[in-house]
C-alpha cells in the first residue's frame, strides 16, 4: 500500500501482504475500531473521512467480495462462487467463508496505526469469533460506533449511491454527487450502481441485518463498548459527532493502550 495520509479504500484488497496506510509510526494514539449500523447508514462514508482524522485502517469485508467478484469465474472457488451469489442476492455470506478471508488479513488486526472494521462482524458468531481472535493476541477493541438513521433515509442513501469501479470511492447521485457525472473524481474510473443496491437485493439485505446483525447492538453494549451515533445530517458534521463520542470515551478510559 501507498504510505501516504490519503485514504486508499482499495489498497489493502490486493491480499494479505499488502503494506499498512500510513506508516504506523505516525500515529499517537491508535483506536481499534467497529463501525456497527445498517445497510446505508453510511458506514463506509465514514470510515473513509475516520481514516483521515484518525489514520486507523479501513477494512471493509464488503469491498473485499466486491473485488473478489470482479476476478474470472475460473479463479474462484467454488466456496467463493457461493458466497458472491448470497451477496448479489442481498443475503449475509457465510460466516465460515467470512471468518477464513478475515484471519488472511489478520495483520491489519495487529496494526500498530489501529483499524476501522466496517461490515464485519455481522452475525453474532462473527462477533465472538472476533472477540477471542482478539483477546488471544492481546488487542483491545476500544469501541463499536454504532450509527443509526431512520429506515427512508437509509433507502434513500441506497437507492442513490453510485462507486468507482477502480478505486471503490463512494457517491451520491444528489447528495454527494461527483464533479463530472459518472467520473470519479478521485481516480477518473467510471462510477456505476452496485447490484445489491437493486430495490429487492434491498429488501433482503435490510431485513438480514434486523435479523442477524442488529443482536450486535446488545452483544457490544454488555461489552460496555457501544457508542451510538446519529447518522443524520452532513458525512462531515457525523465525522465530528464521532470524533466527539470518541475523545469523550478516551476521557472516561485515559489508559488507552
Ligand atoms: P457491505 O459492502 O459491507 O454493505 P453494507 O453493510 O450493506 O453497507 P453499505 O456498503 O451498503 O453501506 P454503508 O453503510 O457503507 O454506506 P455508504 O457509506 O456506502 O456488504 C455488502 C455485502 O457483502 C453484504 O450484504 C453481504 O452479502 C456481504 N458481507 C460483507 N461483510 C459480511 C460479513 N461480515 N458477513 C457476511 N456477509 C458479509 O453510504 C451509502 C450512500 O449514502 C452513498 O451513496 C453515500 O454517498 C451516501 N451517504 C453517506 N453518508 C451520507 C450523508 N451523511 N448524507 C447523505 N448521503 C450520505
Amino acid at each position: 500500500m501507498a504510505g501516504t495520509d490519503e485514504p486508499d479504500r482499495a489498497s489493502w484488497l490486493q491480499g494479505a501482504a499488502a503494506r499498512c496506510n500510513p506508516q504506523p509510526g505516525k500515529v499517537d494514539r491508535p483506536w481499534r475500531l467497529i463501525l456497527l449500523g445498517p445497510p446505508g447508514v453510511g458506514k463506509g462514508t465514514q470510515a473513509e473521512l475516520l481514516h483521515r482524522r484518525l489514520l486507523a485502517c479501513h477494512l471493509s469485508t464488503g469491498d473485499v467480495f466486491r473485488t473478489v467478484g470482479t476476478k474470472a469465474e475460473c479463479d474462484l472457488s467454488p466456496a467463493m462462487k457461493a458466497a458472491l451469489d448470497y451477496m448479489r442476492r442481498g443475503d449475509l455470506v457465510p460466516d465460515s467463508i467470512v471468518w477464513e478471508m478475515l484471519l488472511e488479513r489478520g495483520n491489519c488486526l495487529r496494526c500498530g496505526g489501529g483499524f476501522l472494521l466496517d461490515g464485519f462482524p455481522r452475525t453474532l458468531h462473527q462477533a465472538e469469533s472476533l472477540r477471542r481472535q482478539l483477546e488471544n493476541q492481546n488487542i483491545t477493541l476500544h469501541a463499536v460506533v454504532n450509527y443509526e438513521l431512520p429506515i427512508e433515509e437509509i433507502v434513500h442513501r441506497l437507492s442513490g449511491r453510485r462507486t468507482c469501479k477502480n478505486c471503490k470511492a463512494v457517491y451520491h447521485l444528489t447528495d454527494r454527487p461527483p464533479k463530472l457525472p459518472d467520473v470519479c473524481d478521485l481516480c477518473g474510473g467510471a462510477l456505476s450502481q452496485r447490484e445489491d443496491d437493486r430495490p429487492e437485493s434491498v429488501k433482503v439485505r435490510l431485513e438480514a441485518y434486523a435479523e442477524k446483525t442488529a443482536p450486535l447492538i446488545e452483544f457490544y453494549r454488555d461489552l460496555k463498548l457501544l457508542l451510538s451515533v446519529s447518522a443524520a445530517g452532513t458525512p462531515d458534521e457525523i465525522c465530528t459527532r464521532t470524533i466527539e463520542a470518541l475523545q469523550q470515551r478516551a476521557k472516561q478510559s485515559p489508559a488507552h493502550t
